[in-house]
């Protein structure tokens, strides 16, 4: 997930906690999505990962007292914390914790969390029995009053031969977390229905007609509208992405055309915005078979009826939503799309051509034109689907004034 995080100041504090080792791929990641880091970590920390690992990692130097050496080193712990954007405590000790929450302030990464106004995301990282503890339930929960972000733990095995409930997330899913923490809420109080994925109309039992969507770009544009505030609805078609973490995502599989259609159709009325990112087959068989065709005829003839174009019957049901659609053409897009804005009813259309190894089915990335009512087109540069999800709504709110 690219972009929102990107030139930013962000502090990543490291406590000691096994799961130390971790913060480096953490650091890792949030350099690759092109954030400034720099890097606090606890004495204790350094038993578990070494110093110049964060340091070369960051490409700073880290700090980790107060009294460290150098000309304003004593003061260095300020800076940061008035020139910070966002800090990440990763993993966070029930030691951290407790100080965070009760205000102690005794080491540079304790007094940079109180010398800070940015937003603070808390991922805690410990034993089971530390984690569920009155204590750090108490302390946890004196936090997140406070405002702080606390990101839940996973489950599973730990270090201590334990299992529970305790775990540090994978370093993938806190970066996840952390921008979505950061995101500006400008679809808040929003709701938006999203359709990702292929449809897949039976043949028989054991076969269908489909095509390669692999859901990345509705998914994606799902997840950027939670991020941004909306309650998403997320209608899929048979992909292998997994359901999106945010809780504010209700997820809802489908296999076929008339599936999507009455899941759309189901909450069409509660939502503001839609955005139709699936590949719906345009035509079914007719009559799917009951068992497996067996291979006998030299030829055979399946007969196709046409699938309703849900788009089109959201174009007519419309009232003052903002209706999105994605046109994937091998040519001509820009009269396709303006047929397609006219004959659905629509406000926008995000418009691909398919084939190019950078963008379209399966790739991360995608490179689309976007068309507005208006007649007007732009064509963003190549980027990565999430960033391009992120720029499809911050052209909805501002050019279409989602009310
Ligand atoms: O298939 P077509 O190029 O017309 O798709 C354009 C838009 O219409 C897409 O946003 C797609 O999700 C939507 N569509 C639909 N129902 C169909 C076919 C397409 O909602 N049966």
């Amino acid at each position: 997930m690219y972009g929102i995080i990107r030139g930013k100041s962000v502090i990543l504090g490291v406590c000691g906690g096994i799961a130390a080792y971790k913060s480096a791929e953490i650091l890792r990641l949030l350099k690759k999505h092109g954030a400034n880091v720099r890097v606090l970590a606890t004495r204790n920390a350094l038993h578990f990962i070494g110093r110049h690992t964060l340091q070369a990692l960051s490409e700073n130097p880290i700090l980790v007292d107060l009294f460290d050496e150098g000309p304003d080193a004593s003061i260095k712990h300020i800076r940061w914390a008035q020139e910070a954007d966002l800090v990440v405590v990763a993993p966070a000790t029930a030691n951290l914790i407790g100080k965070f929450a009760n205000g102690i302030a005794d080491d540079a990464l304790t007094t940079l969390l109180l010398a800070t106004d940015c937003p603070i995301v808390i991922a805690p990282s410990m034993n089971t029995k530390m984690y569920e503890n009155a204590a750090t339930r108490r302390n946890l929960e004196q936090l997140e009053k406070d405002g702080r972000w606390i990101m839940p733990p996973g489950s599973g095995a730990l270090a201590c031969g334990t299992s529970g409930a305790g775990r540090l997330p994978e370093p993938a899913e806190i970066i996840d977390y952390t921008v979505d923490v950061f995101t500006p809420k400008t679809l808040a109080g929003k709701r938006v229905l999203v359709t990702a994925g292929p449809t897949l109309e039976p043949i028989d039992p054991v076969r269908f007609i489909g095509n390669p969507s692999s859901g990345k770009m509705g998914v994606a544009a799902a997840r950027a509208a939670a991020h941004r505030g909306a309650d998403v609805t997320l209608v899929l078609g048979p992909s292998n992405i997994p359901d999106p973490p945010e809780k504010s995502i209700s997820v809802i599989r489908i296999k076929t055309a008339l599936e999507m259609r009455a899941a759309v159709l189901d909450h069409f009325d509660d939502v503001q915005i839609v955005v139709k990112a699936a590949a719906v087959g345009d035509y079914r068989p007719v009559s799917p078979r009951e068992h497996k065709i067996k291979k006998i005829d030299d030829q055979l003839t399946l007969v196709l009826e046409k699938n309703p174009d849900i788009l089109m019957e959201l174009g007519k049901l419309k009232k003052d939503q903002i209706l999105v659609g994605f046109a994937a053409e091998t040519q001509f897009l820009e009269q396709h799309a303006a047929d397609k804005m006219n004959q659905k009813n629509l406000d926008m259309i995000a418009g691909n051509i398919v084939g190019l190894p950078s963008s379209g089915f399966s790739s991360d990335t995608n490179q689309v034109t976007f068309f507005y009512r208006d007649g007007t087109s732009e064509t963003p540069p190549l980027m990565e689907k999430y960033e391009l999800a992120h720029l499809l709504f911050e052209r909805i709110e501002r050019r279409l004034h989602v009310t």
